[in-house]
């Protein structure tokens, strides 16, 4: 094994590195008897800025079109909400029939007015997901909702963002656009914004009127539409030639957020012009899994020092099965990204999409249950 010389310098941190242990000890014993003010002003700001739970009331329903409604959400006494970056995620919590479901939904409102109480979220409808369809079609006014704090790292951060952002966009991924491009006209973020959306027909665009009036009122903001199945306007899917027009040869940060077809497509699109990666942002998905046969396995969940045995499907994630089966384990993104519901897999095997977990959690055996699929019978510890 090759000797590595460790320098004077080296020799006194790692010095200082080896008693740091014992160091701590002598500070704690030397310290005195009163206990740390757990309500100090520091943990108020640190609680209000990263609660566990909000709960929130449903003030107003809007329907924005006839696949999305905004849920405009109040806190419960008039007090300030926790701020967030434009594009991140709160993570809703229900109760339907006696078991727990946690959605993710994007926040849509102008990112200012979380001191005034107030959050929006914009949800499209689907009908074979419970939990979505109830706060699409059947969520009631003056509702209470439990929310987590906002989460997510979609946002535009000056420290690593460009000055510039191209926004490519499709379906869902609008909500995100929409959100940066309100906090922009709010003053709450400075950059220049312009984003490219696709849709097939002009009667599916989403936030087009107030597109119109965040445009007119702020010049940094810009948007182009691409309608492929309308015969008079752009019929062009966006490719790299719009992309290039786009960019004119200037540095720009490309943020990606759409459905999966149009992620992998412009993945591919993107590679043409040599892009450094570090450009290039896309919105975390969960790919859609082919299971062409569908096989119904066991699993052993250890969860709060108990045993469940329950039923899951090669064509399910975990995470949801174990949904299904009324159990509740914390759940925030459902993609995962988050890591929030981190679990030690100790027996079976698994097929793991969009793998964000570290190189420690992948060599010891950790899942996110949310992002895995069960390949035979499991074994996993909720911890
Ligand atoms: S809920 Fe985020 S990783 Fe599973």
């Amino acid at each position: 094994m090759a000797k590595i010389k460790v320098g004077l310098l080296g020799s006194l941190n790692e010095h200082k590195f080896k008693k740091m242990a014992s160091d701590r000890n002598d500070w704690l014993l030397k310290g005195d008897d009163i206990l740390i003010n757990l309500n100090s002003e520091v943990n108020q700001y640190a609680n209000y800025l990263e609660p566990k739970n909000i709960d929130v009331i449903v003030r107003r329903i809007l329907s924005e079109n006839s696949d999305y409604i905004t849920l405009v959400l109040k806190s419960e006494h008039g007090e300030p909400l926790p701020m967030f970056r434009a594009g991140q995620y709160v993570a809703a919590t229900i109760m339907l029939d006696g078991k727990y479901y946690t959605r993710p939904f994007v926040l849509t409102s102008n990112p200012a007015l979380s001191k005034d109480g107030e959050w929006r979220i914009t949800l499209s409808k689907n009908k074979d997901d419970l939990a979505i369809d109830y706060f699409f079609s059947k969520i009631l006014i003056g509702e209470k909702i439990t929310m987590s704090a906002p989460f997510g790292d979609f946002y535009y951060n000056p420290i690593r963002d460009e000055k510039r952002v191209l926004f490519l966009t499709n379906s869902n991924g609008i909500i995100q656009a929409y959100a940066m491009a309100q906090a922009i006209a709010n003053n709450v973020d400075n950059y220049y914004l312009t984003i490219l959306y696709c849709e097939k027909r002009e009667i599916n665009l989403l936030f087009k009127d107030e597109f119109k009036d965040l445009t007119s009122i702020c010049d940094k903001i810009k948007i182009k539409y691409f309608l492929s199945m309308e015969e008079e306007a752009n019929n062009e899917f966006i490719g790299i030639d719009q992309i290039k027009d786009e960019l004119n040869d200037t540095k720009a940060s490309i943020f990606i957020s759409g459905d999966e077809s149009l992620l992998k497509y412009l993945d591919k699109e993107l590679e043409k012009i040599n892009l450094p990666k570090k450009y290039i942002r896309y919105n975390n998905y969960l790919p859609a899994i082919n299971a062409y046969k569908v096989n119904k396995y066991r699993l052993t969940l250890y969860i709060n020092d108990e045993k469940k045995e329950l039923t899951c499907y090669n064509n399910k994630t975990i995470m949801q099965s174990i949904e299904e089966s009324g159990i509740y384990i914390p759940s925030k993104c459902r993609v995962g990204s988050c890591g929030f519901c981190r679990s030690e897999l100790v027996a079976g095997e698994v097929k793991v999409v969009n793998d964000k977990r570290n190189g420690v959690d992948k060599k010891y055996n950790y899942i996110h249950p949310c992002a895995t699929y069960p390949m035979s019978d499991v074994e996993i510890v909720v911890r």
